[in-house]
């Protein structure tokens, strides 16, 4: 029998498969299609300290293998989401979650930390300093070490739980801000966020989206984030929960060996609701395949 538990800074998961932030909700559009609680952990809709319409609409286009969206952040707001979505969530997920947060200054990061303490089904605090949909804030914090620092210290400060910082691709060093992030307290890293893109329609002359830039993820981008993953784990101690373009099972393997403890799964998701679950249920014969009994073994296996 394969073991697919793993550990996230002494939380444990009965698998390494997260649906990522933005692209499952708050999980319940999606008990319809099979039972959550199989899955690891979820990451909810990222949260800001007010409630935020997002950005104009056309706000999603597509793209070979993957797609571009600018939704800006579009949330209720951490005290409804505290009040009303938490608790709706004890109602059929059994399981703790990660609170995915977002800010636009430290003091909002802070705010919205403070008002996740003490809520036990909260596992884990995913910390986005990598939305490249926003202006200020943001991204912004994400690209330089010097701000991801500030921003983790601040956080790791004000929380009760584990903090993992979710890091932008659009930088030229990843791994030397993974680095910062760990060094001002952070309990673990999230790699990666959407690479910044965009689409023309060519009948307007115009940009697709009306945001005109926007996130690229899917498929498309899995080996840049492969490869990010990697770089992290040779500068860092802690956990990487391994994000980006994650299709398949063997996609999970491939992730791992890069370096990461657990995996989350994002656009996937849209396009295949059932996507966690195949997935899910596909893993073990990998493993056995390549004759692991027990999934920790491969973690960072590629830089052995
Ligand atoms: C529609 C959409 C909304 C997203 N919203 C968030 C968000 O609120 N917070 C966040 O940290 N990441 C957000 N993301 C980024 C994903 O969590 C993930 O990091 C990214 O899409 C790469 O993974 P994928 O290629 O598996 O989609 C969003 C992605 C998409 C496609």
């Amino acid at each position: 029998m394969v073991s697919l538990k793993v550990n996230l800074s002494g939380l444990e998961l009965s698998n390494p498969i997260i649906p990522a932030s933005g692209c499952f909700g708050y999980g319940k559009e999606y008990i319809n299609y099979y039972d959550i609680n199989i899955l690891g952990s979820f990451s909810i809709k990222g949260t800001t300290k007010d409630l935020r319409f997002g950005n104009a609409t056309p706000r999603i286009a597509e793209s070979n293998c993957g797609m571009l969206n600018s939704v800006g952040l579009q949330n209720p707001g951490i005290d409804h989401v505290v009040e009303y979505e938490m608790k709706e969530i004890l109602s059929y997920y059994s399981k703790p979650i990660i609170a995915n947060i977002s800010g636009f200054s430290i003091e909002e990061y802070e705010y919205c930390v403070k008002r996740l303490k003490g809520i036990n089904n909260v596992g884990i605090i995913e910390v986005n300093i990598s939305c490249p949909n926003v202006h200020d804030g943001g991204m912004s914090f994400g690209t330089s070490a010097d701000m991801a620092a500030k921003v983790t210290k601040a956080v790791v400060k004000a929380a009760d739980k584990p903090v993992y910082i979710k890091l932008s691709p659009n930088v030229t060093d990843i791994a030397s801000i993974a680095k910062a992030c760990e060094d001002a307290g952070a309990s673990g890293i999230c790699a990666i966020n959407t690479l910044l893109g965009m689409r023309i329609d060519i009948k307007k002359r115009k940009p697709v989206l009306a945001n005109i830039t926007g996130g690229l993820s899917g498929p498309a981008i899995f080996p840049i984030a492969l490869r990010m993953v990697y770089q992290i784990y040779e500068a860092v101690n802690i956990p990487i929960i391994g994000i980006g373009g994650i299709s398949s099972a063997k996609d999970v393997l491939e992730m791992m060996m890069a370096g990461a403890t657990a995996v989350q799964i994002g656009s996937m998701n849209l396009t295949d609701p059932y996507i966690c679950k195949t997935i899910i249920d596909k893993l073990p014969d990998e493993l056995d395949k390549l004759g692991i009994e027990d999934i920790n073994e491969i973690i960072g296996g590629a830089h052995k």
